[in-house]
């Protein structure tokens, strides 16, 4: 059997004039919403930590090759605010409430908050290669788990997911593992 295309097209009309308080979210939106915009809040939290984490990073770090490191840092950090930024900017368009509040945000946080004591460059690239590690194995699982229920919020987070692997692998090509 050909998968058949139909629409009930009178429904559709009078479900979008009716409920408008709803704003872009329809009934073929079909994520368990409540749910979705926990996860998200999630994720705010932890670009908000890794932020951070990045920006420290940038300005305490010692060593020979501290401005390349500190460079690299820096734009992984502008990153990360832009995605604490866009995905913020999906939950209130979903109709929930960015939580943004300093308080919680580390027990949200998928990630940790890693500031190594003696700035060693090593170690803080180890720290955020393995932070960035964790957010690709998240959101990998939360853009498997969104699937077709909301294809705008699965497509936001593989954009993140995307640039994830790409600073963990930018962070690869600089970490020297211990022998
Ligand atoms: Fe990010
Ligand atoms: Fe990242």
């Amino acid at each position: 059997m050909p998968n058949q295309f139909a629409l009930d097209l009178s429904k559709i009309r009078e479900d979008a004039r009716k409920h408008l308080n709803k704003g872009p979210v329809t009934s073929a939106n079909t994520s368990d919403l409540r749910r979705l915009i926990d996860v998200l809040n999630e994720v705010v939290a932890t670009e908000m930590v890794c932020y951070l984490r990045y920006t420290q990073n940038a300005i305490v770090a010692q060593g020979i090759n501290r401005e390349q490191v500190a460079a690299l840092f820096r734009e992984h950090a502008d990153e990360e605010l832009d995605h604490f930024k866009r995905v913020s900017d999906r939950i209130n368009q979903l109709g929930g409430t960015p939580d943004l509040d300093p308080a919680t945000l580390v027990a949200r946080s998928h990630t940790e908050y890693e500031a190594p004591a003696e700035n060693d460059l090593q170690e803080m690239i180890r720290e955020n290669f393995v932070a960035e590690r964790i957010a690709v194995e998240t959101y990998t699982e939360i853009v498997r788990w969104i699937g077709d229920s909301d294809p705008t919020s699965r497509r936001l987070m593989e954009d993140l997911l995307k640039e994830e692997e790409d600073h963990a692998d930018e962070l690869s090509d600089l970490y020297e593992p211990k022998s």
